[in-house]
């Protein structure tokens, strides 16, 4: 498109750029040979390298049950890399620094020898000690890993001087509040919270992050970001695909744990919490705690008429039949997990005193799209005889956060001509073809913060046990009853008719459909 014509410019560039160093590290991947290693942290660390972001002194050993040799596993590496012919050579560089160490989880001689193997490689690659611990393996087995590296002198605390050692945990943490407090007072005897680096990969996200330098770098949006100016707040995580290959967690999970315990809450948080006083990592952490904290809890005898929980039937997805959840591999026939859950909740603060957040999130649903809809008040009079003030759409906020990310605003104006007609027209800002560049990976953005010793963007334990805590009414109710509640889908639709009548019986409707 001509710049000149463009309905968005950039008027400034790079006004304000903050850009902190990697230190020299090793790097262990626990579950080296699972999915999330092939799919995502490989890949992500080569991206890293190859763009010269990754401290120049650094290698990676691979730790698995897998009877490997070095060079089985630099080729199971090599396949994931997606790197083109051209960039052979860089890729190759990138292998040589790669290293496999198999082992069992619960073996202390294992750790023993990979201790043993890092000893060697700090003082090859001049990494000054310097660890980072990625548990990239079932949940089940972190409290043994943690035991395991610490019994092994693997996670010595970190000091200004070094070395220093952090462990990234993906999630779930925990399965509840009881059981992420377990795990949490485990760990804690071989780590401090500044060493524990709790992912949630939305926050890696580009689109994520900008919720908040929006909200807090613009003059114009604070004044009204309050119950006085805004009707409700809607967050939708639609997914077209289903459980894939990871039927076994699913089905144990469910979408309330899946989706709703980390990226939802963490989105909600951004869009609703209070200003930190600063970018920094604790205050930053504070508000979103506190905004978890001040969520109003769901009366129990009155769940229906706040969370609504479905399971895919059979259906079409993009055209294509698709089964119904309980006909998919590896998933229980009798199965009474919920693949979708919309929810009605309440901050209670002075900010969002009365404003209700819709959340929903679903598997195998019409479209795949992950958006925020802040939908602002109407107009409190029309002047207009002919039409009432509420008859006029009202303004909406929308972050796309994926795909065709984005940020779009609609407004009402006078549609050109001799007659009065009002149309609704949208402000649209698209990230790729204003900043014509591919936003990074939200792995590459976490891997790189943790070597830069940077837990803002990670999870608190705090945040944690509040988001579990909060889930907990929900999910006791849910488990004392076999299907409690759960309501069937069609695939490819956009969830159970229960959660269209959330909303519509508030006098609202979902945006996007
Ligand atoms: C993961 C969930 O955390 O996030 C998956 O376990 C889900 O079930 C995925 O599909 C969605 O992430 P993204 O980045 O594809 O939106």
């Amino acid at each position: 498109m001509d710049e000149a014509k463009a309905p968005l410019r950039i008027i400034a560039h790079d006004q304000f750029c903050v850009e902190k160093k990697s230190q020299p590290c090793g790097f262990v991947i626990y579950g080296a040979s699972g999915d999330l290693s092939h799919r995502k942290l490989f890949p992500a660390l080569y991206e890293l390298f190859k763009n010269s972001l990754l401290p120049a002194a650094f290698f990676v050993i691979g730790f698995a049950r897998k009877p490997w040799s070095e060079t089985e596993f630099r080729q199971e590496v090599a396949g994931t890399l997606g790197s083109s012919e051209d960039e052979a050579q860089k890729a190759g560089e990138f292998l040589e620094r790669v290293f496999y160490c198999q082992g069992d989880y619960d073996s202390s001689e294992d750790f023993g020898r990979l201790a043993g193997m890092l000893r060697d490689l700090h003082e090859r690659f001049k990494t000054r000690g310097n660890m980072i611990h990625y548990l990239a393996t079932p949940a089940e087995v972190y409290q043994m890993i943690v035991a395991g590296i610490g019994k092994a002198g693997l996670t010595p605390h970190n000091t200004a001087e070094g070395p220093w050692s952090n462990v990234i945990i993906e999630k779930p943490f925990g399965a509840d509040l009881v059981s992420a407090t377990a795990l949490q007072h485990a760990i804690s005897e071989h780590l401090r919270e500044e060493q524990i680096y709790r992912i949630d990969h939305y926050m890696g996200k580009e689109t994520v992050q900008n919720i908040l330098m929006f909200r807090f770098t613009n003059s114009i949006f604070e004044p009204v970001w309050n119950h006085q100016h805004i009707d409700h707040i809607q967050i939708t995580m639609a997914e077209t695909l289903g459980v894939e290959h990871r039927a076994g967690y699913y089905d144990c999970a469910g979408a309330l744990r899946d989706m709703f315990q980390n990226h939802m809450f963490q989105l909600m948080s951004l869009v609703a919490m209070e200003p930190p006083q600063g970018f920094d990592p604790q205050l930053y952490r504070d508000e979103k705690v506190r905004l978890a904290r001040s969520l109003r809890p769901i009366p129990e005898d009155r769940l229906d008429e706040f969370v609504v929980r479905g399971q895919y039937g059979p259906g079409k997805v993009d055209g294509i039949d698709t089964a119904a959840y309980r006909n998919e591999a590896g998933i229980r026939p009798d199965s009474n997990t919920e693949t979708f859950v919309a929810m009605k909740l309440f901050v209670d603060n002075w900010r969002w005193a009365g404003v209700p957040f819709y959340l929903r999130s679903g598997k195998r649903m019409a479209r795949q799209t992950t958006e925020i809809a802040v939908v602002f008040k109407s107009i409190p009079h029309s002047i207009f005889p002919q039409i009432s003030a509420n008859q006029f759409s009202p303004n909406v906020l929308i972050f796309r956060i994926q795909p065709d990310e984005g940020i779009s605003l609609s407004f009402e104006a006078k549609h050109p001509g001799p007659k009065l007609c009002m149309a609704t027209l949208k402000l649209e800002f698209n990230y790729k073809d204003i900043f014509r560049e591919e936003p990074m990976e939200a792995y590459e953005r976490l891997i790189l913060d943790c070597t830069q010793g940077d837990q803002t963007l990670f999870v608190r334990q705090d945040m944690i046990e509040g988001t579990w805590g909060f889930l907990g009414k929900i999910i006791n109710r849910w488990e004392a009853g076999p299907g409690e509640g759960l309501v069937p889908y069609p695939a490819g639709s956009w969830g159970p008719e229960a959660s269209r009548m959330l909303i519509e019986k508030d006098d609202r409707r979902w945006i996007g459909e």
